[in-house]
């Protein structure tokens, strides 16, 4: 079928019952199917929205177009939980239904103010030549979950020196003062952050450009994201139009950082360090983060990348979120390590101790196609070390450390079904390590691998057939002794 606009842009209620019923039996066929991580009922998911902590639970919102695999009218679609784990769908969020945003209610956060959850995200329009108006609107959820939406956006206009590409406000509070940070692109095609400040999250006042060291880097930057941490500042963007660099943003967009002095508004200059990428897979994008009741910082990410096909597409669905991650800083970087809630999620535990000389060894009855795997690879003398999983004849996916480059990639070249092979089909990273351990999350179409307590992390989808349930170690020109633990989820 060919996305034409119209369809784009139909209303869910226009699509009947048995439409989607339809819609719903080609999901259900689909080999794909997550079994712990959020996905769509039907259609595309894309960023995660409102990450919060409200009344007693966790609210994780998604960018969300229903009726196919494209990306179309966006509405919000709601997901609650108590643990980060297991989470209660709570039905559509924000639908797009009004003059401020009726061609897609795009991304945004959330805020607790006088007892209720603010939801602040940018309303698109498109008017009769298909020129984009944004506008930044409210919607005020009570206790009782019910989402009411403001008469009027509370920002209708663009600054003077900025393009109409201009969204994914990202609230907190400093002192008394509510600021907002809205990724946005000068007239001059580069990417930037605004600021804006509020006292009662009603009245916007524009307060001008964060000031960064980067002034062109990239044409747009999408959702951005700005927390302190051990008294430093945190500021994360999903730039566009960056080109590839060494083993650097091979994807066609990224996601990373700046870390460095906590920005003090009004001042609005931010002296940081270099950017870095949050993650070194294949499908990572415009994450956000909230801060827990314990004082975590959590982080989820869109386990999706624009404009690229997907496999699942001809299924009538696409995309997921990632775990939850908790974020910390050390050296002047930050970590990320699985949530310990994800603990909840451990079924049956085996193990397997290795020593390989040279060789390539499966163990038997160490196998499966939705586990969490925790290995240790702290003796070697191996060139080159590493684990394949999701295998069967001769597809894998490969997970290996260089020891001479001291270089960490992730390989999908054989791992199933082909996805944006246009982006090369391997990712690397510098891992300097004596000891490597590989923490990986494998689900039925995706691997989250949390390396060395999370100094680095490979997110990606992968396709395998339902059949490839191997694991293999192997250890080349030398010895490699592994160490590991899986738990079925
Ligand atoms: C990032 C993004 C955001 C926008 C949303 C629309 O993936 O392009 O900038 O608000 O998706 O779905």
């Amino acid at each position: 079928m060919e996305w034409t606009r119209e369809k784009r842009y139909r209303r869910l209620d226009e699509a009947s019952p048995e439409e989607m019923q339809q819609l719903g039996r080609q999901v259900d066929a689909c080999p794909w199917r997550q079994t712990f991580h959020i996905q769509p009922r039907t259609g595309l998911l894309n960023d995660p929205n409102g990450f919060s902590y409200y009344n007693g639970y966790y609210h994780l919102f998604y960018q969300w177009f229903p009726l196919g695999p494209v990306h179309g009218l966006k509405y919000w679609y709601h997901m609650k939980s108590k643990d980060l784990v297991n989470w209660e769908d709570a039905g559509i969020g924000i639908e797009p239904d009004r003059y401020y945003d009726r061609h897609g209610a795009y991304s945004g956060s959330a805020i607790e103010y006088e007892d209720k959850l603010f939801l602040f995200y940018t309303g698109n329009t498109r008017d009769e030549n298909w020129i984009r108006h944004p506008y930044q609107c409210l919607a005020v959820m009570d206790k009782t979950g019910c989402i009411k939406k403001l008469e009027e956006a509370v920002i209708s206009t663009v600054p003077s020196g900025y393009t109409d590409h201009f969204r994914d406000p990202k609230i907190w509070k400093q002192g008394e003062l509510f600021y907002a940070v809205i990724g946005a692109q000068r007239e001059n095609e580069t990417g930037c952050i605004v600021v804006y400040g509020s006292s009662n999250l009603t009245d916007w006042e524009f307060e001008g450009e964060l000031e960064t060291k980067l002034e062109n880097f990239g044409y747009m930057w999408e959702c951005p994201d700005y927390f302190e941490m051990d008294g430093q500042g945190v500021l994360i963007f999903s730039p566009q139009g960056l080109q590839p660099l060494g083993d650097e943003y091979q994807n066609i967009y990224q996601s990373g950082y700046l870390m460095g002095g906590s920005i003090n508004l009004p001042d609005r200059n931010f002296d940081h360090g270099d950017f870095r990428e949050l993650d070194r897979g294949f499908d990572f994008y415009a994450p956000q983060t909230m801060a827990s009741p314990d004082g975590r910082r959590i982080l989820v990410g869109w386990m999706g990348l624009p404009e690229i096909d997907y496999p699942t597409d001809k299924n009538g669905w696409a995309h997921c979120l990632t775990l939850p991650r908790e974020l910390s800083a050390k050296n002047g970087r930050l970590v990320q390590k699985p949530v310990k809630e994800l603990e909840l999620l451990r079924k049956q535990e085996s193990t397997a101790k290795v020593v390989l000389d040279n060789e390539l060894q499966r163990i038997d009855g160490f196998t499966g196609t939705n586990y969490e795997l925790l290995c240790e690879v702290s003796d070697f003398s191996a060139d080159e070390f590493g684990i394949e999983f999701r295998a069967c004849g001769g597809f894998k996916t490969v997970i290996k450390y260089d020891a001479v480059e001291k270089k960490v990639t992730l390989d999908r070249s054989d791992s199933g079904a082909e996805v944006g092979v246009e982006y090369g089909t391997t990712r690397s990273c510098n891992l300097n390590a004596d000891k490597v351990v590989f923490h990986m999350f494998v689900d039925t179409s995706s691997v989250e691998i949390f390396l060395n307590e999370g100094e680095e992390v490979f997110t990606s989808r992968i396709f395998p057939d339902a059949g490839c349930d191997q694991i293999h170690f192997y250890a080349k020109n030398g010895r490699a002794a592994f160490n590991a633990k899986k738990w079925e989820l």
